[in-house]
């Protein structure tokens, strides 16, 4: 197996990211970092531009509608899809992109009607007017369809986020049950629903394009929630789950499933998608949940959720607020939302600037880790690094130093992301507490993250907690974050160590060795990494050089890029000299036409001929 730990990434750090320089920091899965490149590069753009509300029409708000939309599209992109295939919602997070789901989802036919009879009057009035009902419907002798209260289920994997774990208690009174399953339970649910009929892959609903509301959907509707990777252990589930759930959804035990049943799928990708590739036009889940400074560091506070075409009328909106609606009176109760998803669902202004920030984000980590599966590579060789000595460290009397949880093998990136969770154990096997092990962290500067990181699921069952002692902890004082971290001698939960796409093996190193030298009595060596092709740490002055040159001739178009060029008298020649107009001559951005941003321009100063190029399609202008 070739482990493709980018070297490059060592010369790179020192320079961008020098709040590192005396410091290992080892909680990616918590928040990564953001680089001083980054961050000068969003000083420049704010500095040098003048963005205004979104929601006005002047200037400086086109320029800030435009490059939202922008951003929308270059993340589809990074993604592999586009605004045809998936809706991109911005939100503060991934638990607000859950909660949306929460509150919005239709399990089915309307909720559960609770009538508050108070006496036998009251019933004996019901009935009678429920049969008198029946009569008139059976004397007209018409098709009705009941709205009976059929409503799908809510599924979840143990090994979930509390953000999809509380989604329980916002569905409950919508659903007609509520799984929990475990990665076993969930498998044989799967297999056991393929086994049975297969339900019909449900097509779009073509009067909900555009995701605009429908009538309540006549079959019940049940959603499946997973996490591409999970935040506890690092362990990847297959994400072949994705379209075995929504083709024959779940068969789960003790619950009878209707044929026409729909099936819909939750990826929770916050864990994932910040150090591995995630291919929206092949795994197509109906929900994508992300927290962005999960993969760039920086702007906190700005999340997505990317819906499928096939689930835009899944969701039902109620409230709405700034600039959802596109008409609303005051008294009559009238609203209308807007018809594109992410419009109706974008309540108050958007975070513009942090929205605007995301750009330097992506270029950041493109310009210094590669694409995603390099980053996803690099952060794997270091991880099974860590992972391979930490699993080798003994004490004198053979009895191993950490007991590593999740299953983990590290045999490929495809299973496993940057992420080792353990605890530590003394000579005689009992365990040594984890806010010890965070307080000798603290001395050797290694910031790490101890506890059960918000996954209760997988902390009970890797930890063997039953629900019983984790009601007997609380009882005897122990909450969520603080450091009663041995409760009779067992752990309340453990240590996580997890990577990101600036990590190094030297992070590794350094955390192996402070492990090694607190907790065993004699020192060891801490074998080297493997470097044939390790270049010289030798730096000498730094020589920037000019690598390309970037014009946009047409406003809101791509780049066109170049090696030389001439200057203008107002800069660089014809960038951003022209504009796309209608014919009535106003200006055509991404906001009305977000598909101008694929529009790739080409300048032949020779000929002095200007062309546009579409992907897909042969020179059209
Ligand atoms: C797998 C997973 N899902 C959801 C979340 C919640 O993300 P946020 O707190 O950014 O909303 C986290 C946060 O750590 C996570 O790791």
């Amino acid at each position: 197996m070739s482990i493709n730990y980018n070297y490059s990434i060592e010369l790179a750090r020192s320079q961008d990211f020098p709040n590192l320089r005396d410091t290992v920091y080892v909680d990616h899965v918590g928040a990564t970092l953001y680089s001083r490149s980054q961050m000068e590069a969003v000083h420049k753009d704010l500095m040098s531009n003048l963005y205004g509300n979104p929601h006005s029409h002047n200037a400086s708000s086109k320029l800030s509608t435009d490059t939202v939309d922008q951003v929308r599209a270059r993340i589809l992109q990074m993604f592999n899809t586009n605004h045809k295939e998936y809706s991109l919602i911005f939100t503060s997070g991934c638990t607000a992109s859950l909660q949306i789901i929460a509150n919005c989802f239709r399990f089915g036919t309307g909720n559960h009607t609770c009538l508050l009879l108070n006496n036998v009057t009251q019933i004996a009035e019901c009935l009678f007017l429920i049969f008198v009902i029946l009569r008139i419907l059976r004397k007209e002798k018409k098709n009705y369809l009941f709205l009976d209260a059929q409503q799908g289920v809510f599924c979840y994997l143990d090994d979930n986020h509390t953000s999809v774990q509380g989604m329980r208690e916002a569905v409950a009174d919508r659903t007609s049950g509520i799984f929990c399953l475990d990665e076993q339970e969930l498998v044989q649910a799967i297999c056991g629903a393929e086994s049975s009929s297969p339900v019909a892959e449900s097509s779009v609903d073509p009067e909900s394009i555009n995701g605009e509301a429908t009538l309540p959907p006549t079959v019940p509707q049940s959603l499946v929630a997973f996490p591409a990777q999970s935040n506890f252990s690092g362990r990847k589930y297959p994400l072949e789950w994705v379209l075995r759930c929504k083709q024959s959804g779940l068969s789960v035990p003790s619950r009878k499933s209707s044929e026409s049943e729909k099936w819909f799928v939750l990826l929770d990708t916050a864990a994932y998608v910040s150090t591995s590739p995630l291919d929206l036009s092949r795994v197509q889940p109906d929900f994508a949940t992300v927290s962005f400074y999960k993969m760039f560091g920086y702007p906190t506070g700005i999340g997505a959720l990317l819906v499928h075409k096939r689930a835009w009328s899944s969701l039902d909106k109620q409230y709405f607020g700034g600039g959802t609606v596109a008409a609303s009176t005051s008294k009559g109760r009238f609203h209308a939302f807007w018809k594109s998803l992410h419009d109706r669902f974008e309540d108050g202004t958007v975070p513009f600037l942090n929205i605007i920030s995301l750009k330097h984000g992506m270029d950041a980590m493109q310009k210094l880790a590669g694409n995603m599966q390099v980053v996803c590579d690099h952060v794997f060789a270091v991880a099974r690094y860590f992972y391979q000595h930490l699993s080798k460290l003994q004490h004198g009397n053979g009895q191993p130093l950490a007991e590593i949880y999740g299953g983990v093998n590290f045999e490929t990136s495809c299973s496993q992301g940057g992420v080792v969770t353990f605890n530590i154990l003394r000579s005689d096997g009992a365990y040594i507490g984890y806010s010890e092990v965070d307080k000798f962290a603290n001395l050797h500067d290694v910031h790490l993250r101890t506890g059960c990181f918000c996954n209760i699921g997988a902390c009970q069952r890797f930890l063997s907690l039953s629900d019983k002692v984790i009601k007997e902890n609380f009882d005897a004082g122990h909450v969520c974050g603080d450091n009663m971290d041995l409760i009779a001698g067992r752990p309340t939960g453990a240590v996580r160590i997890s990577f990101g796409y600036m990590s190094t093996i030297d992070d590794a190193r350094v955390c192996l060795r402070f492990i090694a030298d607190s907790f065993l009595e004699k020192p060891v060596t801490i074998p080297a990494f493997p470097n044939p092709d390790c270049p010289s740490n030798d730096s000498g002055p730094k020589v920037r050089k000019l690598t390309d040159i970037h014009l946009y001739p047409l406003k809101s178009c791509g780049a066109f890029k170049v090696s030389e060029w001439e200057m203008g008298s107002k800069g660089l020649l014809y960038d951003r000299e022209w504009v796309l107009v209608t014919d009535a001559g106003v200006t055509i951005g991404q906001k009305k036409i977000p598909q101008i941003c694929m529009l790739r321009p080409h300048i032949d100063l020779e000929s002095r001929r200007f062309t546009l190029n579409f992907p897909g399609k042969s020179d059209f202008l």
